[in-house]
């Protein structure tokens, strides 16, 4: 059975106060579906936000990871630092990353070996520009993001991998992808799975959708047979927003 998952991905959004408060008010909610929670502070914020919720069924998760166990890599943070903060999950390969700091599928390929080899879990992020939806190449743009970044690791990998789904023109636009396209693009990156790992695999991978994930947009979302939860950005700074999303299931 697939894990439903919501990661909050709080971005470069909140500082120590603002991080401190927003971990009050989640403790505060209540959760009533299966979903795993998850949140993604800064760099700055993690064993904070990590020794804070240690009691509570919260997992604290990194935005980033550099490649290389150590060594002269200024202003980055390796897999075995954030694994000794008590951090197992990173989220990799982030549009705003590709975008802003040149990461490429074979970058990310290397980061994605580095997690798994420091037993972590990853949140493989890919999606389409807007230019490439309109272009009819969306599906073709994903399948290549991913077999660049993914399709070189054993099957077995696959058991530490989570999908996030997250068309670029989507983030934080307020333009959700329909369910309809959510479920379109999930079902063939399913597909693109068992064709390379056999149905076993591809069935038992979890695929978040992110993008303008909302509460009044996440239960029909959610819905859709081949979502298994949701990659959130805005909504996940507020901690009532964040919970009507976990709680769509
Ligand atoms: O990683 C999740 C993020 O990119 C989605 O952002 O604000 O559209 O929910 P947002």
């Amino acid at each position: 059975m697939r894990k439903h998952i919501v990661a909050g991905n709080w971005k470069m959004n909140n500082g120590l106060i603002q991080t401190e408060s927003l971990i009050v008010e989640l403790k505060k909610q209540t959760k009533t579906s299966d979903a795993e929670v998850m949140i993604a502070p800064t760099f700055t914020n993690l064993w904070h936000a990590f020794e804070s919720t240690r009691q509570d069924d919260i997992e604290v998760v990194a935005q980033n990871m550099h490649f290389a166990e150590k060594g002269a890599y200024t202003g980055e943070v390796s897999a075995g630092m954030l694994k000794s903060l008590g951090i197992k999950t990173v989220i990799l390969g982030h549009s705003e990353r590709r975008a802003y700091f040149n990461e490429t599928d074979e970058s990310l390929a290397k980061k994605v070996d580095a997690a798994l080899a420091n037993d972590m879990r990853v949140i493989f992020c890919f999606g389409e520009e807007l230019s490439d939806r309109k272009a009819g190449n969306e599906e073709a743009v994903v399948e290549n993001q991913i077999k660049n970044a993914l399709f070189h690791l054993g099957a077995d990998a696959f058991k530490s991998i989570v999908l996030a789904y997250e068309p670029v023109w989507a983030i934080g636009t307020g333009e959700t992808a329909s369910p309809e396209q959510a479920q379109d693009m999930h079902a063939f990156i399913r597909r693109t799975l068992a064709t390379k790992y056999g149905s076993e695999i591809a069935d038992s991978v979890s695929i978040l959708y992110g993008g303008s994930v909302k509460p009044n947009n996440a239960k029909e979302i959610f819905g859709k047979p081949d979502v298994d939860g949701g990659l959130i950005g805005g909504a996940s700074l507020k901690a009532e927003d964040f919970f009507a999303i976990v709680n769509a299931f």
